[in-house]
């Protein structure tokens, strides 16, 4: 039974931020999935006798792909597939089943925010048995193979009954067709004082999920509505749809307009939260309020106390060099160590492993703890959740709070899509190379106070990394650029930008960072070599 399919190389298989991600249309192609799945398995010396989670998000092709990549480990000697019903789990309930049962990897299927659709992008994400995904060695070993690949193994069968929970064998291989969400949802009321958010619920808060047509839809309907009470209707787009409705699966003030709205509007519930395609990411809104990423992560350090899984005591915490600095002023007030690391999760993985951090987050709306090695969406409601029940207090006030104590770090990502990668990568490259001669410089008024890459040592591994370009502020602001390694559209130029202000709490981003702006475009010389004169996206 087992066919050992001749195939051709393809050359773009390199994987960025996050696994491989690509244009669907790039995917259907003959054999792409094989050739990269098949060098997965071939860089990591095989799969015989390895146990491993697959599913994905649900999003375009999730159905096709997991069939061929069930096909494809039973013939290449896996000894057992976990898998979610239907094909699906959040990328967070992934990481927990992997961990709790002590896979050796897993795989999956999703191009996390990216819309779907025939026309969307799909992904592939692989995480070894910490729970995370690879390290970039091994990522640079699976692109080294797939190179140079020559056949893969598959077997010619019938595809599997995915929506019946349960075990069955597709020759010597066991597949275990488990619930998407128990598991995870146990492991939640292990962290969170889930009595406390009922009572919450019970004194008539208000509140909405947006699940955003996505993966987590099903796992807000059965944790905020049927365990928690909040009333029914709570969750918003909780149909996890292939095409996300049409919806660009990325919870921010662009993409989730229709929740911003809502939640500016006179009909406002008491709080509102929202996650993307494969629930790994999370916004935060109160009444009239939004709750910036890099400030969530902040907020909930300092709050640590009113959790039960956290208030005898946490590590440290981290945060990708991206995200505003607003936690390290928590960390030094907590006297606990702060890490700032490369832009993508797997980077915090080691430092959780060593017991050296308990939280971390990134700017672009992603927040965690170490009881996974993923960003997880709805771990980060129940936070806030769990605190406002502890408190009383509204998001609003829980964060005006927190102005008051540490100052405001207004903080915005401004993002240049599209650009042709050559022209990109000249102008990271020319930057680089100018950054000391603008040392002590001053532009609009503010004066540059250091400015060099970003280059981060693993404390445990040893390995380095170089990534983005910091610019630093005599008055506290900074800059850094870094390019996107998620995008599928040519390249996409990011600049972070944040300014500190221990007084003023009510000024507008845009404003307080539109000098800054101006100063970043200038100096990398944007628009002269992109013709763009102001960014695509503001997030
Ligand atoms: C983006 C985000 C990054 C995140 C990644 C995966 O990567 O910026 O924080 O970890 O998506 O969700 P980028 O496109 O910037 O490389
Ligand atoms: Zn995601």
């Amino acid at each position: 039974m087992i066919k050992t399919v001749e195939t051709t190389p393809y050359q773009d298989q390199k994987m960025g931020t996050a696994g491989i991600r690509k244009k669907v249309k790039t995917i259907i192609q003959q054999n792409y999935l094989e050739n990269f799945v098949q060098s997965l398995f071939d860089s990591i010396g095989g799969v015989q006798g390895k146990t491993f989670v697959l599913s994905g998000d649900g999003r375009y092709y999730n159905d096709i792909a997991i069939q061929k990549i069930i096909k494809m480990s039973a013939a290449n000697g896996m000894k057992k597939l976990i898998i979610g019903q239907n094909g699906m789990l959040s990328t967070p309930a992934s990481s927990r089943i992997l961990l709790k049962n002590k896979a050796d990897g897993g795989i999956t299927l999703t191009a996390s925010h990216n819309p779907g659709g025939e026309n969307g992008d799909f992904g592939i994400k692989y995480a070894t048995s910490n729970g995370g995904q690879c390290s970039a060695q091994i990522s640079e070993k699976i692109y080294e193979k797939t190179k140079t690949i020559t056949s893969f193994k598959t077997l010619d069968t019938p595809d599997i009954d995915l929506s019946k929970l349960g075990i069955q064998y597709l020759d010597h291989m066991e597949i275990e067709v488990i619930d998407p969400i128990k598991d995870y949802l146990l492991m939640m009321e292990e962290i969170f004082d889930f009595d406390a958010i009922k009572k919450l619920f019970q004194s008539g808060f208000t509140f909405v999920f947006d699940a955003m047509n996505a993966v987590t839809g099903p796992y807000g309907i059965k944790i905020f509505e049927e365990v928690l009470g909040a009333p029914k209707g709570s969750v918003h787009q909780a149909k996890p749809l292939p095409d996300f409705g049409g919806l660009h699966p990325d919870p921010n003030l662009v993409y989730a307009k229709h929740l911003v709205d809502l939640m500016y509007s006179d009909h406002a519930p008491d709080f509102a939260g929202a996650n993307d395609g494969d629930g790994d990411r999370n916004m935060i809104l109160g009444k009239k309020f939004f709750v910036s990423p890099s400030d969530s992560l902040a907020i909930l350090t300092d709050n640590y106390r009113y959790i039960p899984a956290y208030k005898d005591g946490i590590y440290g915490v981290a945060k990708s060099a991206a995200t505003s600095t607003a936690v390290c002023r928590v960390a030094e007030k907590l006297n606990i160590a702060c890490y700032e690391v490369p832009t993508g999760w797997k980077n915090f993985c080691n430092l959780m492993d060593t017991n050296r951090i308990t939280f971390c987050g990134e700017e672009s709306f992603g927040t965690s703890s170490s009881h996974i090695r993923e960003k997880d969406g709805i771990w980060a409601i129940l936070f806030w959740l769990n605190i406002i029940a502890a408190t009383g207090k509204s998001v609003e006030q829980i964060t005006r709070d927190f102005w008051a104590k540490y100052g405001r770090t207004y903080y915005l990502r401004f993002d240049y899509d599209g650009i042709d990668s050559n022209v990109a990568d000249a102008l990271m490259h020319d930057l680089e190379e100018n950054l000391p001669s603008f040392e002590g410089k001053i532009f609009e008024g503010c004066k540059v106070s250091r400015a060099h890459p970003f280059v981060y040592h693993d404390v445990v591994d040893g390995s380095s990394t170089k990534n983005g370009l910091l610019v630093y502020f005599e008055d506290g602001a900074r800059i850094c650029y870094r390019l996107s390694g998620t995008g599928t559209n040519g390249a996409t130029l990011r600049v972070y930008i944040e300014a500190y202000d221990k007084h003023n709490f009510d000024l507008n981003p845009k404003d307080v960072l539109k000098k800054y702006l101006k100063i970043a475009a200038l100096i990398a010389q944007i628009e002269q070599r992109t013709g763009k004169t102001e960014p695509d996206l503001t997030t």
